[in-house]
């Protein structure tokens, strides 16, 4: 008999070789769109001490490593808040090394350019010792995270991130919701971590970690309650890795890319890059039994966490997804809209244009600036430039007007690219056939060419870069001006 995950496996044998035809999802259920309305005011504060702390987690097997994290108490911090609410956030940077700056990007949320936490673009980075603070209340629902941005190979390397998760989109309550954070780990035979670049990686996917995470376990079993629809909230906060996720055999739908609700599809399984969010919505098994989660996309598929039911059936209605709430965003304009292509290529030599340092991988100098360049975006390598002298950006737009950015892949490479404080809205790609829907990052295949729409947002300079961090420090980084 040929179950449903030997076709699986075939397919992603398939996308794994040829490197295309991921995307495997139902067609959407046509839904009424409800928007998400303000469900809480006041104040959230929450003070963050930047510190390297030692920590075992399961997939360390005992073994204590010198991770850099946000507050004590846990590794991956969840913050959550209710649409509606201000954040307002104290930092102190303790980081155990000199000159070791740091800012606070919340990614994907479409906030003030002055809280976007990019140093020497949108503020001066907080020196070790210094105190920063963040205060605004997030416009959107969905599950978004955030991060330091410099330096961040080996800030996520050692685990320097969180999410932020703001509530208000459901329309039906789950029945549970789980957050999982899926994120390799750099370390060697002696239990120590590598060098967490490589020029070798650097030039090409990425530098891999040797083991793997969710939540800081591998593999992880985790308790649900029985024949229930548990939100899952799915995380890809490595450095580089790409994945392709999805069930053996469930009944599951994709509900939010993003943070962005969508009309639910049915989910076969989904490709993320770097930073890239998925909810879902899954029935659990019925009493005693489980249901595993898979990644797809690495060269044996991999056990990522495992959902065991627990206690009495929570339903027996047949498994309808309720679309979540979606916010009202500017309608694209898309018969006025202005074209504008950006190449993302390899830089033209293909190799180091700025070999200024002497180890290998990349070296994050005090301004933020990679010592080699791999990458460039319509040509230009970021780390060609001083942060305090940007450059001219890679377009100028004005606020409130729509405009179709075609993202070409030059490159044999995937590259996840991501936008600060807009989302884009999924048009065209060359290669697949694509649900439209919204996102703050999006992944393109190898020489793929997607169309996506854009209203332009408050007026600022914005990043625009690859999410794979070797790539984006290695120069595929640049930034958009809206005026
Ligand atoms: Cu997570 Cu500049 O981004
Ligand atoms: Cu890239």
């Amino acid at each position: 008999m040929v179950t449903r995950r030997d076709l699986m496996f075939g397919a992603a044998a398939f996308a794994g070789s040829a490197g295309a035809g991921f995307l495997s999802v139902g067609r959407p259920v046509a839904a009424r769109e409800v928007i998400a309305e303000p469900i809480a005011h006041g104040v959230k504060s929450i003070a963050f001490d930047l510190a390297e702390r030692p920590t075992s987690l399961p997939c360390f097997n005992g073994r204590t490593l010198p991770l850099w994290t946000f507050e004590l108490a846990t590794t991956f911090p969840i913050v959550r808040v209710k649409l509606g609410e201000r954040l307002d956030t104290v930092f102190r940077n303790n980081l155990p090394r000199e000159g070791e700056v740091a800012s606070i990007h919340w990614h994907g949320l479409r906030i003030p350019n002055t809280q976007d936490g990019v140093p020497y673009m949108t503020q001066q980075p907080i020196p070790p010792g210094g105190e920063g603070r963040y205060s605004f209340v997030p416009p959107d629902t969905g599950s978004f995270f955030f991060h330091t941005h410099c330096n961040s190979v080996e800030h996520f390397g050692r685990g320097l991130m969180g999410t932020l998760i703001v509530e208000g989109d459901e329309i039906t309550p789950a029945d549970g919701e789980i957050v999982l954070m899926m994120k390799d780990w750099r370390i060697g035979p002696d239990g120590k971590f590598l060098p967490f670049s490589t020029d070798e990686g650097a030039a090409k996917s990425g530098t891999a970690g040797t083991v793997r995470s969710v939540n800081g376990a591998t593999s992880p079993v985790i308790s649900v309650p029985s024949a229930a629809n548990v939100r899952i909230r799915f995380y890809n906060l490595d450095p580089m890795r790409i994945s392709e996720i999805g069930f053996e055999d469930a009944q599951a739908a994709i509900i939010a890319l993003d943070g962005n609700g969508v009309p639910p599809m049915p989910l076969e399984s989904w490709r993320l890059g770097t930073a890239m969010r998925v909810d879902i919505l899954l029935r659990t098994a019925a009493p005693g039994g489980s249901i595993k989660l898979y990644d797809y996309f690495s060269a044996e598929p991999f056990v990522l966490a495992e959902f065991k039911s627990e206690g009495p059936p929570k339903r027996t209605d047949a498994f309808v997804p309720t679309p979540l709430k979606v916010m009202p965003f500017a309608k694209l304009d898309e018969a006025n809209a202005q074209l504008i292509p950006f190449e993302f290529s390899a830089t033209p030599t293909g190799a180091a244009v700025a070999a200024i340092g002497a180890g290998p991988g990349i070296e994050i100098g005090p301004l933020c600036l990679a010592k080699r360049t791999f990458w460039a975006i319509n040509k230009q390598a970021w780390p060609g430039r001083d942060h305090r002298d940007l450059g001219p950006p890679l377009a100028v737009l004005k606020a409130g007007q729509s405009y179709i950015f075609e993202l070409n892949n030059t490159t044999p490479r995937a590259h996840p690219i991501h936008i600060h404080g807009h989302t884009f809205e999924v048009l065209n790609s060359s290669k697949r056939d694509l649900p439209r829907f919204r996102c703050d990052t999006i992944l393109l295949i190898p020489n793929e060419r997607i169309q996506v729409g854009l209203v332009a947002g408050e007026p600022g300079k914005w990043m625009f870069h690859c999410h794979i961090l070797e790539h984006q420090e290695a120069g595929m980084m640049g930034y958009i001006e809206v005026v």
